[in-house]
């Protein structure tokens, strides 16, 4: 079994920063750019022939892999270009009823998410301010539950086991938005049971942008319909029939032509995730957010994000004065991660960070504060 910071080498970017954004884009697996080059080399030389040596199936096979990390069994998960996209495709399959028009949300939902669901003009949103005012807020009335199950913006877990359980008592669908989950906390929607799963690849699954995924309940797909389509979702899709005979499984929630690049670059990431297992992720996630809580603790900054581990993800997000400009100088200093305002600095160690990058960054934050050297920026990020 290979160590941990032996994957170091198959990051490129690690040569030369300090890499602690991987929950707003991952750092990308030396393997995506040979796979990229491999999609082109196809389109070179196997023209047309290449839809049928890989292309036309590459949402359902990349899908499985997906479906692998995510506990979905094979048939199950297929990829589609990204969150907004598959959660349109969900509610695209419900007709709301008055008597069944709520969509029970909590606030923290991602902007994709929420939006969709408001700009709909037939449906009822509800808004909560934590899981546990959603379970309350969740009746005969309510159709979708769209969920987080790590929250963007604090980190924190959900308690999506709680969240389900109530609405399967009154007949309403779970989306669970796994975004920020998966590829670093344990995740398993057979388990959960869960009616819809949804996320990307751009953050902890080092998969890339376009890589969007949907997971739909084996017993539940036969029998939706959704009205957002496309030829990939027909049975015979090369029949091109004048009516619509939905294929079962994944396929039957596609659209049109998939977006191939992006498809080829996805695995790279996914591959790793594989071969390390995320069980083993998960308890060097812990370890190392322990570690960096320990070390904003000793230096006197704030916690912002969950100290408890059974809520915590796999970001750490440290409160002090002035962070958007310390932010600023830390980049400028190679030392990437990102600040939300209200906040405070984000950072979202991975499987290949080394405790010493940790240490670095505590270290760096005190230096910048303890000399001052954020104040040239502090006119500049109070512009944005
Ligand atoms: C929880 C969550 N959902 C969704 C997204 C992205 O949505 P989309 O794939 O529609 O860009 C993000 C971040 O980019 C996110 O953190």
């Amino acid at each position: 079994m290979r160590e941990l910071l032996d994957y170091r080498s198959e990051f490129p970017i690690l040569e030369h920063t300090t890499y602690l954004i991987n929950h707003s884009l991952g750092a990308m697996p030396r393997a995506a750019e040979e796979r990229v080059a491999d999609y082109a080399r196809t389109w070179r030389e196997r023209g047309i022939r290449a839809w049928g040596e890989g292309w036309w199936d590459l949402p359902l096979t990349v899908g499985d892999q997906v479906g692998r990390i995510i506990g979905a069994p094979a048939g199950t998960t297929a990829m589609h270009q990204n969150v907004a996209i598959a959660e349109a495709i969900v509610l695209s399959c419900f007709e709301p009823t008055p008597a069944r028009n709520r969509v029970v949300y909590e606030r923290g939902n991602f902007p994709s998410v929420r939006y969709l669901y408001q700009a709909q003009r037939d449906v009822e949103v509800v808004v909560c301010e934590n899981d546990g005012e959603l379970v309350e807020a969740i009746d005969e009335r309510t159709l979708l539950v769209p969920i987080s199950h790590v929250l963007f913006k604090s980190g924190e877990i959900q308690d999506v086991g709680r969240i389900v359980e109530r609405a399967h008592e009154v007949g309403a669908h779970v989306v669970l938005d796994a975004y920020q989950s998966v590829g670093i906390v344990p995740l398993d929607v057979t388990a959960l049971s869960v009616d819809f799963a949804v996320g990307g690849s751009v953050k902890w699954l080092c998969g890339g942008p376009g890589n969007g995924w949907l997971y739909v309940r084996p017993d539940l797909a036969e029998r939706l319909e959704p009205t957002f389509t496309g030829w990939q979702a027909h049975e015979a899709p090369f029949a091109f029939e004048e009516e619509m005979r939905y294929a079962s499984g994944a396929a039957r929630f596609l659209t049109g032509t998939p977006n191939v690049p992006a498809l080829y670059a996805g695995t790279a990431g996914y591959d790793l995730i594989e071969e390390i297992g995320i069980e083993r992720i998960r308890v060097n996630s812990l370890r190392q957010t322990d570690l960096l809580i320990e070390l904003a603790d000793a230096a006197g900054y704030g916690i912002a994000s969950p100290r408890d581990p059974a809520r915590r993800g796999g970001t750490v997000t440290v409160h002090l004065e002035e962070f958007p400009a310390v932010h600023k100088e830390l980049s400028e200093r190679q030392i990437l991660c990102d600040f939300r305002p209200g906040a405070g600095i984000r950072i979202g160690p991975h499987y290949f960070t080394s405790d010493d990058e940790l240490r670095h960054v505590v270290d760096q934050i005190g230096d910048i504060v303890d000399t001052g050297a954020y104040h040239r920026h502090l006119r500049v990020v109070a512009r944005h």
